[in-house]
This record gives structure tokens, sequence and C-alpha cells, in this order.
């Protein structure tokens, strides 16, 4: 199988889900459109700007006095970071980020160690996978100094991973990358550097330490055997050759962002499902509109030539065992991971959990395509912090949310429930499984918000609010603009706060406001929303991933930014989402040339950041520091280790401050 180095090189998320939108209705939001194009915060600033005018204050005046009252009002103290690019990390001034777990590490006593020119699948599985995407910790007795890491590894870059794969070629005059088909052995390399790492890791004297051999150390993997459980399990649509039952599966894919539950276990996003799955589904077959919502198949990966469960020309049912949320017991090495189907079907993003006033648990999850939606579970059952065995459950049966995004500022959660509304025979669904097995086209017939690509949802136990990341949108157009996604063309993505009615996240009803929008804001048609307290180096675009800290104070990751894009590369920001700082941003810790910043992840302490690097060294044809296509015999860094002989590798950070305690404090 022959793949073109677009597909091939699978680069970042980014070009991932800004292909083809694949959402066929017209779920428009409501309203004017001309109202719709300034957010509620927009016609508040205009409105102030209009009585600091009558006022007969100068602009420039009323700007330095904000600027300085949120400067002192601002939750965050650092002495920020300047943005740039090259091949390295940086962290803001008087803070340590060290490297903490290496793509190859030995996570067990008798793993080999990395030697990447003799990489083998079965080396892979005992070593830390690639692209490390989300940052879980679950603290052992209670510890914020010594528990479990759980890292996804979401996807590979086999152009980066593997010597002697890419030819430089010349094309339209420009030099280019073309990959060589993969060996079987490098695809079963690459199903063991997916998944997701459970390691044991400790500090020592301000340091953090990898515990190699710790006992509940475990490598999940696309060749993990783990079961449906819930509403799906044993239906028809989920039945293959290879498993008859319909309720287990071999393996997941591209496990994006996550959580841990409040009962302890690692929760993995299965996002981008699509790129795995190859081949044509036979003649008429009635799976092929549920598969062309999903893009699948895309055939990004060769999994399909060697596997038959990634052909649809033999397994046509496989692609619907994709696409959920996987549960993890990591207190047992031996549990079996369960695809957790009440949670729905789509290109999940991640799972972070907030326990609602009555004990039910509320898990926010987005669906990162153009045009999807936003969702929540809310479990049937209720968290029993006595008992860890009571909870493990919970995640079976429940009640999966879309959220109806109104002009008015408010926001309704419509439940996705077989027999409700138009979730009938009538459209084809004849059980809860079939609604969950196609929820994009539920949501669709229930008019959800199509928004510009939610990825992580972020509750803020602190302060009651829900922090709604939105990445970008670039085929949004201007009659398709709303309140909820504010501008044509969103090259730069926005923040939405959403509180709910009473405070209680289990809710239908809430509210919700444009906390930011994104981009720089010294290009006025951008329309940018950063406080005028945010320097040249504080702003970003396409929020991604989020921390909120124990202090309840929120951390903005990005994906995408870059030479081209926003002069700067990702990192992770700080913003203030309260008072006179609100919608202040401030650089803390940028990642080196072609990466992006997943986790984040606060220790329970805030004495430590984790951060995950993804993908370094994809790219840098737009960098002058590099200028060509980048590969693992020329890469544009060879972060994080700079030796000759060492490709570069995505890795786990652990950012902490000298001489010890909290950070930004
Ligand atoms: Fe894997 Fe939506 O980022
Ligand atoms: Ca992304
Ligand atoms: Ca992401
Ligand atoms: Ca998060």
């Amino acid at each position: 199988m022959t793949a073109t180095p677009e597909t091939r090189f699978r680069s970042s998320q980014l070009e991932d889900n800004d292909g083809p939108p694949v959402n066929p209705t017209d779920n428009r939001t409501m309203g004017e459109i001309i109202a719709a194009r300034f957010s509620r915060r927009g016609f508040l600033m205009g409105s102030l700007a209009v009585s600091a005018i009558a006022a007969t204050v100068s602009p420039l005046a009323l700007i330095a006095a904000d600027e300085a009252r949120a400067a002192e009002a601002s939750a965050f103290k650092f002495d920020e970071l300047e943005a740039g690019i090259d091949d390295k990390h940086h962290v803001a001034p008087g803070y340590d980020a060290d490297v903490l777990l290496r793509w190859g590490d030995p996570l067990f006593a008798d793993s080999p160690e990395f030697d990447p020119l003799k990489q083998s699948a079965e080396a892979q599985a005992r070593q830390f996978g690639y692209n490390n995407d989300y940052v879980g910790y679950i603290p052992i007795d209670g510890s914020a100094e010594h528990g479990l890491l759980v890292v996804n590894h979401e996807y590979t870059n086999p152009h980066l991973m593997f010597p002697g794969i890419v030819s430089i070629v010349e094309k339209d005059g420009k030099k280019a990358a073309e990959v060589a088909p993969l060996s079987k052995e490098q695809v079963d390399v690459e199903m063991a550097a997916h998944g997701g790492t459970i390691v044991e890791i400790r500090k020592q004297d301000g340091k953090w330490q990898v515990v190699r051999d710790g006992k509940l150390n475990r490598r999940i993997m696309s060749t993990t055997e783990m079961a449906l459980s819930g509403p799906v399990a044993g239906h028809d649509r989920v039945k293959t050759n290879a498993d008859p039952s319909g309720a287990k599966v071999i393996g997941t894919v591209n496990n994006c962002a996550g959580g841990v539950t409040p009962w302890g276990t690692y929760v993995m996003a299965e996002e981008n499902i699509h790129g795995y799955f190859s081949g044509e589904l036979p003649e008429g077959h009635k799976e092929a509109a549920n598969y062309k919502r999903l893009g699948i198949p895309e055939g990004a990966y060769e999994w399909g030539a060697h596997y038959d469960r990634f052909n649809l020309a033999k397994e046509p049912n496989e692609p619907n065992r994709f696409g959920w949320i996987v549960e993890v017991d990591v207190n047992d090495p031996a549990s079996v991971p369960r695809k957790r189907t009440a949670m729905g079907r789509f290109k999940h993003e991640g799972a972070e959990s907030i326990v609602a006033r009555d004990g039910r648990v509320v898990f926010y999850l987005g669906d990162d395509e153009r045009f999807d939606y936003v969702y929540k579970f809310v479990t049937a059952g209720k968290f029993n912090a006595d008992d860890r065995a009571a909870n493990m459950n919970l995640l079976d049966d429940g009640t999966l949310y879309v959220a109806k995004f109104a002009e008015d500022g408010s926001v309704e959660w419509m439940p996705i429930v077989f027999g409700q509304g138009p979730l009938t025979a009538k459209n084809g669904f004849a059980s809860q499984a079939d609604v969950l097995i196609e929820t994009r086209r539920a949501a669709d017939l229930l008019g959800a918000t199509k928004m510009d690509r939610p990825e992580d949802i972020q509750p803020n136990a602190g302060n009651g609010k829900v922090y709604v990341m939105l990445t970008n949108n670039s085929k949004r157009k201007a009659d398709q603009v709303d309140a909820a996604n504010p501008r044509a063309e969103n090259a730069f993505g926005h923040i939405i706060e959403i509180v709910e009615d009473g405070g209680d996240f289990a809710g239908t009803k809430g509210k919700w406001e444009v906390l930011l929008k994104c981009g720089d804001p010294s290009v006025a048609n951008v329309g940018a929303t950063f406080s005028t307290a945010t320097t040249a180096h504080g702003w970003f675009g396409m929020p991604d991933n989020c921390a909120v800290d124990s202090a309840g104070r929120l951390w903005v990751a990005t994906d995408g930014q870059g030479p081209k894009a926003t002069g700067r590369t990702d990192g992770l920001w700080a913003v203030d989402t309260e008072g006179a700082a609100r919608a202040t941003s401030k650089l803390f810790f940028r990642v080196p040339i072609g990466a992006e910043m997943c986790g984040p992840l606060f220790a329970p302490d805030d004495q430590t950041a984790f951060v995950a690097v993804q993908h370094p060294g994809d790219g840098g044809e737009d960098w002058e520091g590099f200028g060509r296509p980048s590969y693992y015999e020329d890469p544009s860094t060879r972060w994080p280790d700079f030796k000759p002989d060492m490709p570069v590798r995505p890795s786990v950070v652990a950012i902490t401050k000298q001489g010890g305690g909290k950070i930004a404090v």
C-alpha cells in the first residue's frame, strides 16, 4: 500500500481535524447573524468605551490604568517568558523544566534500553510510548510527591521514528519528504507505541524520579485486550468475525486527552479513529453513512494491510468498536480496560469530571472536529468516597447530553436518549445502542450547536465554572457565525465559560459567556479579546488542553502555533479568569519547534506542573532556523537529548520552582 506524505505524515491534529468537515446537517445556531457577531462581552466592552469617552478621560490613560489594575489583580505571580521559536524548551525565569519521561524510556526491570536503530514491538511494549498527550496523576497514599503518572500516547510519526524511510525529492520547485511504506515490524512498533503508560513516580530531594519496575507500572497498547461495556456491548453492530460476542476488542487508538475519575481510575479518550481504517465497505453496507459522518476510512495508517480488524472489507463492523472512552483500573495491572459505551461514540478529546452536589458524577466531553459538539455525561449512580469498588461500573449507566448554546447566553443540555424526541425508529434507531453508536447523528437531529472544534473541557470546583477550549475553525463562513462561535474563519480559536444553573453540574441548563477570543490582539481584524495588560508574549492562539490548579487558576496549552500561524511555538499560558485581571494571559513555558503542548497537569500541592511535549521536530520548513523538511536523519530539533545518534523524542517534562514552593505564587 502506498501513501502520500500528506496522509502518512499525520502531522498535527490541527491538520487532521482541519480536513474536510464531515457534519452534513444545517444545525445553524439560531438568531440574527448581525447580533451574533458580537459576543456579550464584546458589547460590554463597547459600552464601557462609550462611557469612558463621555467622561472625557483619555483612552490611553484609561488603558494604562486598566493595565495597572489587571497586573495588580492577577492571580499569577511569575516573570513572563519571552515568546519565540527555537529547537529547545523554555520556562519562566526561576523555574526548572526537567525531562522526566522520554519516548523509549524503560518502564520495567526487564525493559531493554532504548535503541532507535533496533527498535522492536517487544522492546516498545516495555518502554514509554510515542507522542505523549494527556497526563494525569493518581496519588499513592494521598501523597503529592509519590503517585502514578498516567500518560496517553496519541499517535505515531514514522518519519521521525524510523531510520531510512524518508527520501527527499523535488516537488513544485521545493524539497519535499517522501515516506516509504512501513514494514509489518514497523507497524507493530507503531501499535506498541500507541495507547497509554501507567508509571510510578516519586519526588526525591525536590526532583521527580521514575520508579522503574513499580509494581503498578503498565503499558496499554493497540494490542491490549479490552471489554466493550454498557448499552452497546454484545450488539450486532459491534460483532466481528474475530469477536462474535461483540464484547471483546483488541486495542485502543488515538488516545488524545482523558481524565482521572474521582474513584482513581484512568480514562482515555479515543479521538481520530478514522485514520487507522482502510479498505472498502462491501457494496451497500448499512454502516456507510455512519462511517462517513466520522470520516472513516481515512487510511493514514497501514495497519489494515497487516491486520484484518483495520480493513473494512474484511471486518466492516470494527470501526464501531472504536471512538469510545476507555476506563482503566490502575490498581490492578492485569485488569481489562473497559470501553464505556454509555458515554457515546465520536472523536473524543477528553473526559474531565466533577462530583455534582447530589453525588452523581459529571464528565465533560468534547468532539474535536470542525462543526461538532460539546457533550456531558451524568452517571445514574452516585459516587461513594468510602468504597472504591462500588464506583467501578458507574460509567456504564447514565445520561449523555449535547449542548445547545443560545444567543441569549443560556445553554441547554439535551438528553441523547432513545425514544425521546427524534431519536426513534422513524430516524433509524432501534435502541439506545444504535443512538450511542451514531452519537453524532443523534446530536445532529437534536439540533445541537456546531462548535469550532471542541477540545479539552475543564470543570473548576473552585468557582463552579466550566472552561471549553475551542481550538479553531478556518471553515466557518460569515453566515455560519453565531454567538458561541463568534468569528468567521476562526483561525485562532476561543474559550467559553459555562456556569451551570444553581451550581448544579448535573443539571440541564446553564449560562455561558466567551472568556477569550484568541489571536494577536495588536491586529485589529483578528478581534482578539486579551486584556490590555497582556504583553506581546502573553497572547496565544489555538487553545487545546487546559488545567485548573488547586488554587482554581486556569492554564491553557496550545496546538498549532508556529512560524507561519503566530510567530511563536506552542506553550503553556496562565490565564486570569476573575476580576480586573480577567482575560490577562502570561507565557510560562514553551515547546521546541514542531511540537504541540499537551498535558498540562498540576500535582495536588501545585508545586509541579507536568507538561507533555508532543510531536517535537514535526515540521521546520517554515522556520528560518531550519527551512527544510524534518525527518529522522535530519530533524529540525534533536530535543531533548541533542545527541547525534538520538532521534527527537516526545517527552513529559516536570516543571518546579527553584528552591521549591507552589508555582506562580
Ligand atoms: Fe488530539 Fe483534539 O487533539
Ligand atoms: Ca489539537
Ligand atoms: Ca488535544
Ligand atoms: Ca485538562
